[in-house]
């Protein structure tokens, strides 16, 4: 018998730790069927054993399915409030920020991160985590290798200052590139970091269900310090943040409320 959408999800559950069903159906499943026809194959089952068989498929595949589209300093105004508001508010009352950057794709906004930092603090004192689920994304992030359209919305002054231009490219230079550690980390499975300054998750709870989304903002609440903000995409604004002990500080931005013992 043929393989439903149900019976693919379970199976690539099993075989990569990715739950399909915690992302957007109808998106997700176009997304899929789509590639199955395009790469020739007749059935989801089919598909599946050609997973199972070559592992460079299966990280294609991966690579597909997370949409890995960044930019440095995605939507500009936003980091402006970083900038003045936040950092400032956060550094104000602490000397060292512990600082993770969640589905950070290909690096553009960790890099963007330290390099915004470097305007508040010592550059040997900024240390940001960067994780995302997908290996080969991570493996770009590393190198650090951009193109020109890639940084329009990057300061000029920090365009000379933050990369070496070689050929067409822009490569990330090596002291900025070590402020951020990067390491594969799956937020839908696995434990999240503790005591966080400022978390950034940004552009990937629109891919998630409302189910998944409340287990992330569950999450990190939990991940935060109690001081702790966090960062959101542009179109990720959350409903009800109360609800997660959540409190607005600006559009974008959420403050982890006191925990009750301590009210
Ligand atoms: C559109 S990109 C966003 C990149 C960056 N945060 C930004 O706003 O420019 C979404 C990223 O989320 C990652 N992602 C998707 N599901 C994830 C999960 N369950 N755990 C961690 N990262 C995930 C994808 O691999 C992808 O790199």
């Amino acid at each position: 018998m043929n393989w439903t959408y149900e019976d693919f999800k379970a199976a690539v559950l099993k075989l990569t730790g990715i739950d399909l069903s915690s992302y957007k159906e109808r998106q997700m499943k176009r997304r899929i069927d789509s590639f199955i026809s395009r790469n020739g194959y007749g059935s989801y089952q089919d598909f599946f054993s050609a997973l199972c068989e070559d592992k460079m498929k299966q990280t294609h595949f991966i690579d597909y399915i997370t949409i890995n589209v960044s930019e440095f300093f995605r939507n500009p105004e936003q980091w402006d409030v970083l900038d003045k508001q936040i950092l400032p508010m956060l550094l104000n009352k602490y000397r060292d920020l512990n600082i993770w950057c969640a589905a950070c794709s290909t690096g553009e906004e960790p890099y963007s991160l330290a390099m915004l930092l470097s305007r508040h603090m010592p550059i040997n004192r900024i240390k940001i985590l960067a994780t995302d689920i997908d290996a080969n994304a991570l493996e770009k992030a590393i190198k650090g290798i951009y193109n020109r359209k890639n940084v329009v919305n990057v300061p000029e002054d920090f365009v000379s200052r933050f990369f070496n231009a070689e050929n067409e490219t822009l490569v990330v230079k090596d002291w900025i590139k070590r402020c951020v550690e990067f390491k594969e980390h799956n937020l839908l499975r696995d434990p999240y970091p503790k005591q966080c300054h400022l978390i950034l998750c940004r552009n990937v709870m629109i891919y998630l269900t409302e189910n998944a989304k409340s287990y992330l903002y569950k999450a990190f609440y939990d991940s935060l310090h109690p001081d702790g903000v966090l960062f959101v995409g542009s179109t990720e604004q959350i409903i009800l943040p109360q609800a997660y002990r959540l409190e607005p500080v600006a559009a974008f931005f959420y403050k982890r409320l006191a925990d009750k013992r301590q009210e």
